[in-house]
């Protein structure tokens, strides 16, 4: 457990664990964590494997950069030691969703590999899966949804990740998809078989959930 600034604090045990959760549900809980530059479809994969996911019979919750800093994460800039800040709490976040037994997504472009490694180390081992969405700069420019790399080749938009602010891809991810170019729905496929190949759902061909 990390340091804590509170003292007085003593952790109390859960009667209703992790395990007994993952039996009511029949599947295991797992963090998967979408890493990626804006626009390489993070929240778009993370949200189409939901959706695949719901209709399995698998409680499932994505967590989105864009979202979470309305709310939760709204006091955070773009900042390093911002970034660094707002991983850290959805790691957090993440941990306590994966106790809950829910099959966590994390769409956040997440750019330090140190600050991904510290949300892979709260996780209990073998619980995070690491997902690059590899989609070129020029890709996600080019489809700039958002408007956002516009601004930030205009200079409005400061510290702009793959822009003015470093994208550090992932050296050993546990899965690469490659966004730029395939499907979402073959992107899915990937997850999916990833997911079965690691016992966190049961295979397709069979029921995921009993009636
Ligand atoms: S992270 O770097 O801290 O992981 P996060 O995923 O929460 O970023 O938020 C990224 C989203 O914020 C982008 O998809 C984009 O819509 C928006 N955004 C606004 N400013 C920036 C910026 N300077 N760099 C990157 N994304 C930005």
């Amino acid at each position: 457990m990390s340091a804590t600034k509170s003292s007085n604090v003593v952790w109390h045990k859960p009667t209703i664990t992790r395990d007994l959760r993952q039996e009511q549900n029949r599947h295991k809980s797992t963090v998967i964590w979408f890493t990626g530059l804006s626009g390489s479809g993070k929240s778009t994969l993370a949200h189409a494997l939901e959706d695949r996911l719901y209709h399995l019979g698998t409680r499932t919750f994505v967590l989105d950069g864009d979202n979470v800093r309305h709310g939760l994460c709204s006091d955070l800039s773009f900042s390093d030691d911002d970034r660094k800040e707002n991983i850290r709490r959805i790691g957090e976040l993440s941990k306590l969703f994966l106790e809950s037994g829910t099959v966590i997504l994390t769409a956040f472009i997440s750019p330090f590999r140190t600050d991904r490694e510290i949300a892979r180390n709260v996780t209990p081992h073998g619980d995070f899966i690491e997902i690059f969405c590899d989609a070129t700069l020029d890709v996600c420019e080019s489809r700039d949804v958002k408007g956002l790399y516009a601004k930030a080749r205009a200079g409005v938009i400061p510290h702009f990740t793959g822009i003015s602010s470093p994208y550090e891809e992932p050296i050993s991810p546990e899965l690469s998809v490659d966004t730029g170019s395939k499907s979402i729905e073959e992107c899915v496929d990937q997850v999916l078989n990833l997911l079965v190949e690691r016992e966190v759902i049961q295979p397709l061909t069979g029921p995921a959930v009993a009636a």
